[in-house]
């Protein structure tokens, strides 16, 4: 697959540092939680030997049906193919994989890819009208259900948690009043009752922020982070390698503190299963250039940790 069509997709974000992290050993088990354009996953499978093995997952099945082309060459040796792809939450892939060995890595790269905010019709980005859907897959409610139906009281909360949005009351009232006379059901809708409410220096970001809120309501975000991370813990080897690249202080949180609830010095000597070696005391962030040629990277923060199993226990 040419670099051009990768890049349509999705341009990797710290994808040396996060790699190079992530494989310690060329014929170890890898799982890319997230594998969207599958520019980590390339980057782990060049550096893995025939018997190491990778799992991609990803909810969103466009993803997945790219990633079966780019990736044809490895999929078509059949019984040999070092790769296998999933079209499901990562929250799973424990369960999923289970009987096929224990992970030496576990990556994941959260949020959403360039084509899903690109292409316009998933209701993802408030640049395009397109339906309110908002989903990864095409399980669940949808955020124009949400907008709908949710209490006013309902509508401020997500925005203030989920968003950090100053206007959330107001922005919450208008959507009360819009869909008294007819739904909102689009991305334009939305973002016009949003342009109605908050003043135009701050437009562009509250209506990052109200779809980012929606977006993480409509997938469960936070909830599946947590799961995904606190079932992975139970499918690593020893010396597995746990990293997250994360671009919202909502997502950082849950991985700092998950990071810090199993890190060794939370244990001091006591009895342990599982433990975490912290590698990341500060987060890794894109450096100037990586910015500048991929300006959506700028939010990104890695962090990774190292597995500790009690091999006494288990
Ligand atoms: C930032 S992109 C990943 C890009 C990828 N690392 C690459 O190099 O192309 C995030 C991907 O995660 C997927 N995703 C989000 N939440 C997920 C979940 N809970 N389970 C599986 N995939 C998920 C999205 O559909 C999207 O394709």
């Amino acid at each position: 697959m040419s670099d051009e069509s990768q890049s349509f997709f999705h341009i990797p974000v710290l994808l040396k540092e996060a790699v190079e992290i992530l494989v310690t050993k060329p014929d170890g088990i890898y799982v890319d939680g997230t594998i969207g354009g599958g520019g980590h996953s390339e980057e782990i499978l060049r550096r893995l030997n025939k018997n190491g093995r990778l799992f991609g997952f990803d909810k969103d099945e466009e993803a997945i049906n790219f990633c079966r082309e780019k990736f044809k060459t490895e999929l078509e040796r059949g019984g040999r193919s070092r790769l296998e792809l999933f079209n499901a939450c990562f929250s799973l892939a424990c369960s999923i994989t289970k009987g096929k060995g224990r992970w030496t890595g576990f990556l994941l790269d959260l949020g959403v890819s360039s084509r899903q905010l690109d292409e316009g019709c998933r209701g993802f980005s408030y640049r395009f009208d397109a339906s309110l859907d908002l989903r990864f897959s095409q399980v669940g409610s949808t955020a124009e259900e949400l907008v709908n139906s949710l209490a006013e009281n309902e509508l401020t909360s997500i925005f203030l948690k989920f968003g950090e949005e100053p206007f959330s009351r107001k922005i919450a009232r208008k959507i009360i009043e819009r869909r008294k006379f007819k739904p909102i059901k689009t991305t334009f809708e939305l973002a016009q009752i949003v342009e109605d409410v908050v003043p135009k220096p701050i437009l562009k970001k509250s209506l990052s922020r109200i779809f980012q809120a929606l977006r993480i309501v409509v997938n469960d975000e936070l909830a599946v982070l947590e799961k995904g991370l606190n079932s992975a813990l139970g499918c690593m080897e020893n010396g597995g390698r746990i990293v997250v690249i994360s671009y919202h202080s909502l997502e950082d949180r849950i991985v700092k503190n998950f990071f810090k609830k199993y890190s060794l010095e939370a244990f001091k000597g006591e009895e342990f299963e599982t433990k975490l070696n912290i590698l990341t005391k500060k987060p890794k962030r894109p450096n100037v250039e990586e910015i500048k040629s991929n300006p959506r990277s700028r939010s990104a923060k890695l962090r990774a940790a190292e597995v500790i199993r009690n091999l006494y226990k288990n």
